[in-house]
């Protein structure tokens, strides 16, 4: 039998309403950002809709804004102890469920929230899956604007080659936190926790997009449109 290829937005569509389903009556929830995380965002309004009763806490102010669109009640993440669920989209997964996350800018607080799940499933379309991190998009490191070229040469020094993002006007681009994002360019990496605890340990650096050890599972679909769970290996 011939399996035809379905466009991207169905196939987003496919996977939110498999991921929203995963969410249980009464829990706090983790909402990641990106086009992924919102299509799950839409099949969530609709359970909400429906009579689910859930508090979500946000990763952005385009996903708060999305949520309260979709009528899911939104909570700080000061005010909450944990989180049960977190949902989230990723731009590159390895088998081991180490990801790189950030094309979106919401690195930081995506690793806030993260962090302070039990569980946190990683959705995406079946192109994001890699067999070694680093080819497919830059790896994004959140900085302080404060002094920002002199940080930008000490992680250059570290043999990546960050330039800072900007808008299509030419202007940094800020995240949530206030805070400016360098994009590495693509290169292998072999070692994401040795190159992770680097960057971290570089003055001005607040985050990086390095993800590893968060995810649990993952849902992810394939160009077919079938969905497929994914557990580290
Ligand atoms: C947001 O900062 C990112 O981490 C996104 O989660 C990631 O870039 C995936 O985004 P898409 O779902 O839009 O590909």
């Amino acid at each position: 039998m011939i399996e035809l290829t379905m466009e991207l937005a169905e196939r987003l569509a496919r996977l939110g309403t498999a991921a929203a389903e995963l969410v249980e009556d009464g829990q706090i929830i983790g909402l990641g950002t990106g086009s992924t995380a919102d299509a799950m965002i839409d099949a969530l309004g609709e359970r909400v809709a429906a009579g689910l009763t859930i508090s979500a806490v946000v990763t952005s102010s385009q996903t708060e804004a999305r949520a309260k669109r979709n009528g899911i009640p939104v909570v700080s993440l000061d005010d909450v102890a944990d989180i049960a669920i977190y949902l989230d989209g990723a731009d590159e997964i390895d088998p081991a469920l180490t990801l790189i996350k950030g094309r979106g800018g919401a690195l930081l607080y995506e690793k806030l929230v993260s962090e302070r799940s039990a569980r946190f499933v990683v959705i995406a379309a079946s192109e994001k899956l890699v067999t070694t991190l680093g080819l497919r998009l830059p790896l994004p490191i959140e900085v302080i604007p404060y002094g920002w070229p002199h940080t930008l040469e000490r992680v250059a020094s570290l043999g990546l080659e960050p330039v800072l993002r900007r808008s299509d006007a030419g202007e940094p681009v800020v995240t949530d936190a206030g805070n400016y994002l360098l994009d590495c360019a693509r290169r292998e990496i072999t070692d994401p926790a040795a190159l992770g605890a680097a960057i971290k340990g570089l003055t001005g650096v607040v985050e990086h997009g390095l993800f590893i050890g968060l995810a649990t599972d993952g849902l992810i679909v394939d160009e077919t449109g079938e969905i497929n769970r994914l557990t580290p290996r």
